[in-house]
């Protein structure tokens, strides 16, 4: 039998995870609510999420060997990330899944992941009333 090929392999390897972040980024460029919470230079954060992806989805353990346990809620207190910042950076993700146009079970399988992802990364809680 065949080993079990991981989202990883097949979409290419971690070429594509790079291509997808830069696509993300762009868009975050241009955002005039989430660009103010990324440092001035953005090709460390561009990085670190390529690698981030890469290895979740069954890469080389390259982003943990540079940064240490993802620990992503915890790195992502210091942003005030509310309703309006988690719907803007997922449209931003979607986006970016649609430009670089994944096979259908890949790219379902990606816009899945990254709606839950950006709801748990949700730090601020509506007001009741
Ligand atoms: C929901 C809205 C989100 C906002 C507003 C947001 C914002 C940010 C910001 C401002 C940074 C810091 C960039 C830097 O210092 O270089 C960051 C880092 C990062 N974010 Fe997010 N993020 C969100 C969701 C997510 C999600 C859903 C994921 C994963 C799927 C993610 C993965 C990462 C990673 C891997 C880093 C780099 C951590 C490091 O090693 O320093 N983020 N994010």
């Amino acid at each position: 039998m065949d080993a079990p090929v991981t989202l990883f392999d097949a979409v290419g390897g971690q070429v594509f995870f790079d291509r997808l972040v830069a696509r993300f980024y762009e868009r975050i460029e241009t955002d005039g609510h989430l660009r103010p919470m990324y440092p001035e230079e953005l090709e460390p954060s561009r990085r670190h999420l390529a690698l981030f992806l890469g290895q979740y989805w069954g890469g080389p353990s390259a982003y943990q060997d540079e940064r240490g346990h993802p620990r992503l809620r915890m790195r992502h207190a210091p942003f005030a990330i509310d309703e309006l910042a988690r719907d803007h950076w997922l449209r931003h993700m979607r986006g970016a899944v649609e430009a670089v146009d994944p096979e259908p079970g890949v790219k379902a399988a990606l816009l899945e992941y990254f709606e839950y992802a950006a709801e748990s990364m949700r730090n601020v809680q509506v007001e009741p009333g």
